[in-house]
């Protein structure tokens, strides 16, 4: 029993001196750069797959006939012990969490780094010829390595235009992997011809240039190439009917940016009754193929994917030593976003409490409108590639640092989930801006604002918000901690590698057979066979 535990210990020890190893190295990165996050996924085999050899087919420079070597007494083991420097010294975690915060920007050892990109989505696959739907992938997959080719696909319009970078800064990530090679097209930009099909546009762009994964933000009835899986996502469903039918009719997956949207509005008696309306517009439209396809199809999975917020744009200011977390942050606290009291009643009321002066100690940062247009020069780099630094959207970068800069100078980022309770980015950029959100709290992914978030309520007066606001400015070790942890939790959770990999991840259940609905922060519903009643839909 105690040689067994003695065994524990020197493993407790080296995990403790890895984990320090860890710190050291990422602590002493001078800034951030994607190269803290790359790793070789190109190569057979990933050093950390890589199975220790066996002590019968070790090399042979190892004697397996030596004699094992003599056990050392008690009193030498104490002697050692003596002289070694105390291993046990376990790390602290939250002076570790404490110093990176202080660091901004640059990596942390607890950032979301890159994964694998699943086997399953590069080998060889069949859609069923009856329901289009995709084949599980069968074992054995063939040895193999080569990147993932991966479209976004969007309409130059909104990549010119969107104040709102959800998609954008999501290929920013996408482009760091180095197991992707991202590509980038869609109507409107140059080349793109109207009076074609998308699948002939895409196919004539890329000539010889096969797919695995289309991820698009559009919603046009139209199909991509059916070589590759075909993800679509959508967000804002404040009209559900719309919503409802805005699903393309050749999607695979659907990923939905907000959790509660899917349950409550992609349930398979809702989808069935989206399908039948659909296809009744189809039959109108004299369009047999969409018709015939939807009559045959199978639900798509439904996936919940977060959205995600650059932590190269929002990150705390750097402090040094004498500098505590409040001191840059001029501003106590600041109410982003539009304060449109149809969709943000709580934003219009603390916007109406600051204005009267109700609501002390806090100013409103002005919204600066959901599209913002230059004029465009031609792109000087080939079209279908993506460029993070591309000169017709520096206007919109240039807007997004300003808004990140004032999440950094302020204490307090005060606003709402909006009426249908959404977790929307400004939770994502403030916990990673280390600015301690006052909201309600969204209606998924409920855990990760425990403790870290101010919880404000719609039914609240503004008296009583003044109140709460108050007590938390007068704390401000509290604040500190506050802002740390949900920093801390971001980085794990929420930067935009994370929603890539979700991406990926989402496709590659699609070809290992998965469906229904996966929510990667709690909850999925597939096929769950009952054994006395009937099972669930997807059970085939
Ligand atoms: C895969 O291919 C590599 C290089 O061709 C080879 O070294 C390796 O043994 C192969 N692995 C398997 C499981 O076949
Ligand atoms: C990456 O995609 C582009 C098209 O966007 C293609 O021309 C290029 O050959 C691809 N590179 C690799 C390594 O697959
Ligand atoms: C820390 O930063 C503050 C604000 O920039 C500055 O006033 C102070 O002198 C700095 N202290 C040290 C020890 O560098
Ligand atoms: C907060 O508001 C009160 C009342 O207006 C004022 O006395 C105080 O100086 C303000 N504090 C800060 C930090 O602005
Ligand atoms: C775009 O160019 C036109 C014509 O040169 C000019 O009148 C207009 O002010 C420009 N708009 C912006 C936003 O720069
Ligand atoms: C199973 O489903 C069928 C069709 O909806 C229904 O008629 C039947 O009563 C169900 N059986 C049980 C045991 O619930």
């Amino acid at each position: 029993m105690s040689s067994r535990r003695k065994a524990l210990g020197y493993i407790a020890i080296g995990v403790a001196l890895l984990q320090l190893g860890m710190i050291t190295v990422y602590l002493n990165m001078p800034n951030a750069s994607d190269e803290g996050y790359a790793i070789d996924l190109t190569a057979t085999e990933y050093q950390y797959f890589t199975p220790s050899p066996s002590p019968a087919t070790a090399s042979d420079s190892v004697p397996i006939l030596a004699p094992p070597p003599p056990k050392p007494n008690k009193e030498e083991i104490d002697k050692k012990k003596k002289k070694k420097k105390p291993l046990h010294s376990q790390y602290d975690l939250d002076e570790a969490k404490e110093e990176c915060f202080r660091q901004q920007p640059s990596p942390c050892f607890f950032d979301f780094k890159w994964r694998p990109i699943p086997q399953v989505l590069i080998q060889e696959r069949k859609r069923n010829p009856k329901t289009n739907q995709w084949l599980p992938v069968k074992r054995p997959y063939s040895n193999h390595t080569r990147k993932l080719q991966l479209l976004y696909h969007c309409h130059y319009g909104h990549y010119t235009t969107s104040m709102d970078r959800f998609f954008y800064d999501e290929i920013d990530a996408a482009v760091t992997h180095p197991g992707i090679n991202v590509s980038f097209y869609g109507p409107g930009f140059p080349g793109w011809d109207k009076s074609i099909s998308t699948s002939d546009n895409i196919n004539t762009h890329f000539q010889n240039m096969h797919f695995d994964i289309i991820y698009s933000m559009d919603h046009w009835q139209s199909q991509f190439p059916s070589t590759a899986v075909a993800v679509s996502t959508i967000g804002d469903c404040h009209t559900p009917h719309d919503c409802q039918k805005s699903i393309q009719s050749y999607d695979d997956v659907v990923a939905l940016r907000y959790a509660g949207e899917i349950i409550d509005l992609f349930r398979p008696e809702q989808w069935e009754e989206t399908t039948e309306l659909k296809m009744e517009e189809a039959w109108q439209n004299n369009n047999i193929h969409e018709f015939d396809y939807l009559q045959n199809r199978e639900m798509p999975l439904f996936v919940h994917n977060p959205d995600c917020a650059p932590e190269d744009v929002f990150y705390p200011s750097k402090l040094n030593e004498t500098q505590k977390w409040h001191h840059p942050r001029i501003y106590p606290a600041q109410l982003f976003g539009s304060t449109w009291g149809e969709l943000y009643p709580l934003r219009d009321k603390m916007r109406n409490g600051i204005n009267k002066k109700i609501l002390f100690n806090a100013t409103e940062f002005s919204h600066p409108g959901y599209n913002i247009f230059v004029n465009f020069t031609k792109p000087k780099y080939p079209v279908g590639q993506y460029r993070p630094k591309d000169s017709n959207t520096a206007h919109l970068r240039a807007q997004q640092s300003m808004y990140a800069k004032a999440m950094r100078e302020t204490q307090i980022c005060m606003f709402d989930s909006s009426r249908v309770r959404k977790a929307i980015r400004k939770y994502h950029e403030a916990f990673l801006s280390g600015c301690v959100v006052a909201a309600d709290i969204p209606l998924e992914m409920e855990d990760i604002f425990r403790d870290v978030t101010i919880p404000l309520r719609f039914d609240m007066g503004i008296e009583e918000i003044n109140d709460i606001l108050q007590e938390y400015l007068a704390d401000k070790e509290r604040l500190a901690w506050m802002a740390r942890e949900a920093f801390y939790r971001a980085r794990q959770h929420w930067t935009c590698r994370n929603k890539v990999d979700r991406l990926i991840e989402s496709a590659a259940r699609l070809l290992n057979g998965d469906k229904g609905y996966w929510f990667p922060f709690g909850f999925s519903a597939g096929c769950r066979d009952y054994p006395w009643g009937n099972n669930t839909m997807w059970c085939q």
